[in-house]
């Protein structure tokens, strides 16, 4: 059984992150969306929120668990018996920062491997930040968040 972990802040979960949750879930038997941590970024909505969110976001994909953690990733990946981490790569500006972290991860735990799903293209430039800050100025991010989850993006206002 291979299980990848897909970490992330998810403040909040945007398209782009569905578009790699549904990839990454016809390519490993279980997928195990993962609220942690980002020590550079203070979130806009609260965990429970962002775990909701996304929990409502997913219900459709059978393989794909949600959950959250505080601590290294690398342990969480342990508790859970996975061994690959998943990643989305956009844009260029990515790389250095996904590559720095894969090394990290690599050096803190021998047994991980990150694997990176390219971006489809329109959502290249989508990030959780330009999402809070469009629906804050009142602008249309119908097509950059989940359904399910665009009354949530109201609060923000
Ligand atoms: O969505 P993000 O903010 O790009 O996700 C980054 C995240 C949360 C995956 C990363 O900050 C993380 O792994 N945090 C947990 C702490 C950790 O393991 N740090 C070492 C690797 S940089």
């Amino acid at each position: 059984m291979k299980t990848c972990i897909y970490p992330g802040s998810f403040d909040p979960i945007t398209m782009g992150h569905l578009d790699i949750i549904t990839r990454g879930s016809e390519m490993f038997d279980r997928v195990i969306v993962c609220v942690l941590t980002n020590t550079q970024k203070k979130p806009s909505f609260s965990l429970e929120k962002r775990l909701e969110m996304i929990r409502k976001s997913v219900e459709h994909i059978e393989n794909v668990e949600v959950d959250s953690y505080q601590g290294l990733l690398v342990d969480y990946a342990k508790t859970k018996n996975a061994k690959i981490i998943l990643r989305g790569l956009r844009a260029v500006s990515d790389f250095e920062n996904e590559f720095a972290m894969a090394a990290m991860n690599r050096s803190l735990s021998d047994e991980v491997e990150t694997v990176f799903l390219m971006t489809r293209t329109e959502y290249s430039f989508l990030s959780s930040s330009m999402v809070r800050e469009v629906a804050k100025l009142g602008g249309d991010i119908s097509s950059l968040v989940p359904k399910k989850i665009l009354g949530e993006m109201d609060t923000l206002k």
